[in-house]
């Protein structure tokens, strides 16, 4: 994997220090490696820069009080904690290091990383004294002995209160590269994903088609938050209008068969198998070649069954020695968990993701989903929420099933 921060969403943490100004580059630097960028500010931090620049440098709302409603309803502590893939705390100032080692939640930073349960880098910035001191010291290792916890800097150098020594926020490089191996270094590193989303198109004639509402909304949450978690994703996706994020390995598609094609030739070197795409379950049995003519009276089309590709590819990885686990989605609008539980059996998987599309905020071209997890003894989660907190929920229990 070659751009780690490519469409990653790193929460950047800005403490109470004079090094505050240098958070303003960090976040174009993040950027410019390809990460979407928020910001939540410690009152201290506000004092040095204002939340406005960092709000037009990013160009996202910057969180600074837990107790201004409706900040915190939008973009606070939670909402942030659950966006974010990473933390990245600069500088992360002697205080700042404190309050998190004793685990308080006493301002919008600290209650947004005590919701968070990713990695974190610290880029710490302070004074010599206050960074040999025995205290500053002891907080830094106590969080470092947590695997997800990890330190850039600082450096020595000139400080800005005109000393000599240790305490100078790490070089913005320096942090931009410490923050890519802490991204590089997520549950999925090394492991390939293929995906497949949207509808699929049956052409009846050059001019009309069959297909369904799919937007491939749920399919490119999955790719993305597996993205995050530093998989190679590959998305095989119907014709859709959806925006496609940064840093999937996207083939496009239109039919059943097109997809089959698309995933045949991938399965068996990937890892896991997302199916999330609503692949048409019928076609035309022959496609006219010129547009049909339409008489007064009814017209009679026979269909056809598309190819299953879940099943198809089940099929085949079953017989070898290694094989991807196998994840399917049952779009359903009765007795879910039944029919969830029968595709479960009958496509051989390892997962299935069970959605209520009557439900109201589920299913297609919604921006939510409300989903229940299966797996062969029986349910494993339950999520709701935006799609894209939905994805990395399933991705939990795909992750707990050992991919
Ligand atoms: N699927 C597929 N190819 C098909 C049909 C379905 O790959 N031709 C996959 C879907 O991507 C999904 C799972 O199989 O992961 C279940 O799809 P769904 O349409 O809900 O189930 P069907 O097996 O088609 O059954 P039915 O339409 O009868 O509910």
């Amino acid at each position: 994997m070659t751009e780690p921060l490519l469409g990653r969403n790193i929460a950047l943490a800005v403490g109470g220090g004079i090094a505050a100004y240098k958070a303003c580059d960090l976040s174009r630097e993040l950027q410019r490696a390809g990460a979407q960028v928020r910001v939540t500010m410690t009152k201290g931090a506000c004092e040095f820069v204002t939340p406005l620049t960092l709000q037009s440098l990013t160009g996202n709302p910057v969180f600074t009080d837990t107790f201004d409603s409706s900040q915190d309803q939008q973009y606070g502590h939670l909402q942030l904690a659950k966006w974010a893939d990473l933390f990245v705390i600069a500088p992360a100032t002697a205080d700042l290091i404190a309050r998190i080692r004793a685990g308080l939640g006493n301002d919008a930073v600290t209650t947004t990383l005590l919701a968070f349960p990713g990695p974190v880098l610290l880029a710490p910035a302070m004074n010599t004294a206050m960074w040999e001191h025995a205290e500053t010291q002891a907080n830094l290792a106590a969080l470092l002995a947590q695997p997800r916890y990890r330190v850039v800097g600082p450096a020595s150098g000139l400080l800005a209160d005109g000393d000599v020594g240790m305490g100078r926020l790490a070089e913005l490089g320096e942090i931009v590269r410490a923050a890519t191996a802490l991204a590089a270094n997520g549950p999925l590193a090394g492991k390939r994903v293929l995906v497949t989303a949207g509808p699929t198109r049956e052409a009846l004639d050059p001019v009309r088609f069959i297909s369904n509402p799919s937007t491939g909304k749920m399919g490119l949450a999955m790719a993305e938050a597996a993205r995050a978690l530093g998989a190679v994703v590959t998305v095989v996706l119907g014709p859709v209008e959806t925006p496609v994020p940064r840093g999937l390995d996207l083939v496009r598609v239109t039919s059943a068969d097109e997809m089959l094609a698309a995933v045949m030739s991938r399965v068996e070197g990937c890892d896991v198998f997302v199916a999330a795409a609503a692949v048409s379950d019928w076609k035309a049995q022959t496609i006219g070649a010129v547009k049909a003519k339409k008489g007064d009276g009814p017209e009679q089309v026979t269909l056809v069954r598309t190819p299953d590709v879940l099943a198809t590819a089940s099929a085949r990885v079953h017989g070898n020695a290694t094989r991807p686990v196998l994840v399917g989605f049952a779009a359903e609008t009765h007795e879910v968990e039944a029919y969830a539980r029968e595709k479960l059996a009958k496509k051989r998987l390892d997962l299935i993701v069970a959605n209520d599309v009557s439900a109201p905020g589920a299913g297609f071209g919604a921006d939510t989903n409300r989903v229940v997890v299966f797996d062969a003894k029986g349910e494993r989660l339950r999520a709701e929420g935006a799609k894209r907190d939905v994805a990395k929920s399933i991705w939990g229990a795909v992750l707990a099933r050992g991919a």
